[in-house]
């Protein structure tokens, strides 16, 4: 008798754990389809749509955490994707270290060499950064600095450790990047895949579509 409630039980979970996978997997393709359909009715809504523009997702990342995301929207968007790269000296190890060093860096002023990156086809730029002592990376300004983004639109997105302000740092990249249109930014803390698709998702639903 046991045995069967114990078996009953078991299936009933098992069925259960399969209706939410499979509800779950159905939920990201049609999200997904969101993003790629233009006709969807929210796109329709909106008078200006980013959709058709040429896009990239360009991004620094110094741990991993702001490539993944990058990723992440680069599948979702199926478009180009770049990396910015920069110091050595950002591959410290020591964390105490390298947060000192950029903490000098920011002070004095400092604008590191970055690779060159050819924007020149993109008319829409998805821009990832690490937020670095409450502020976007030195590499991500030295990129601002550098490029010319006149009739060109920037949408931010960064990730952070928990102390970050948002509104601050697209104060920057409206700084640095001077003639470029600024979209609302995502900000995120990276720790899995779960959450953070359903969240870019939305945004990008806002921003881009
Ligand atoms: C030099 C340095 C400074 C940082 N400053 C902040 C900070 O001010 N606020 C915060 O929330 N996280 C801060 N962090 C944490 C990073 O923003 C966070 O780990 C981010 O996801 C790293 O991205 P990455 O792996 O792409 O380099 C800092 C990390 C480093 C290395």
């Amino acid at each position: 008798m046991i045995k069967k409630i114990i078996c009953v039980l078991l299936f009933i979970i098992s069925a259960f754990i399969l209706f939410t996978a499979i509800s779950d997997s159905n939920w990201y393709i049609n999200k997904t389809n969101v993003l790629k359909n233009k006709k969807d009715t929210i796109t329709c809504a909106k008078t200006e749509s980013l959709y058709d523009k040429k896009t990239v997702v360009i991004y620094y990342s110094n741990g991993g955490n702001t490539k993944a995301v990058a990723n992440v929207i680069k599948q979702l968007l199926q478009c180009d994707i770049a990396e910015i790269k920069s110091d050595e000296a950002y591959k410290q190890k020591n964390i105490l270290k390298l947060k000192n060093l950029v903490q000098e860096q920011i002070q004095s002023g400092y604008i590191p060499k970055t690779n060159k990156t050819d924007i020149s086809n993109y008319e829409v730029i998805f821009l990832g950064s690490p937020v670095w002592k409450s502020h976007v990376s030195l590499p991500v300004k030295s990129f601002l600095i550098n490029n010319n983004f006149n009739n060109k639109t920037i949408i931010p997105f960064y990730t952070f450790g928990g102390k970050a302000n948002k509104k601050q740092l697209d104060n920057e990249i409206k700084e640095y990047s001077k003639n470029a249109n600024v979209m609302n930014s995502f900000l995120t803390v990276w720790n899995g895949l779960a959450f953070l698709e359903y969240q870019l998702v939305k945004w990008l639903n806002e921003v881009y579509l």
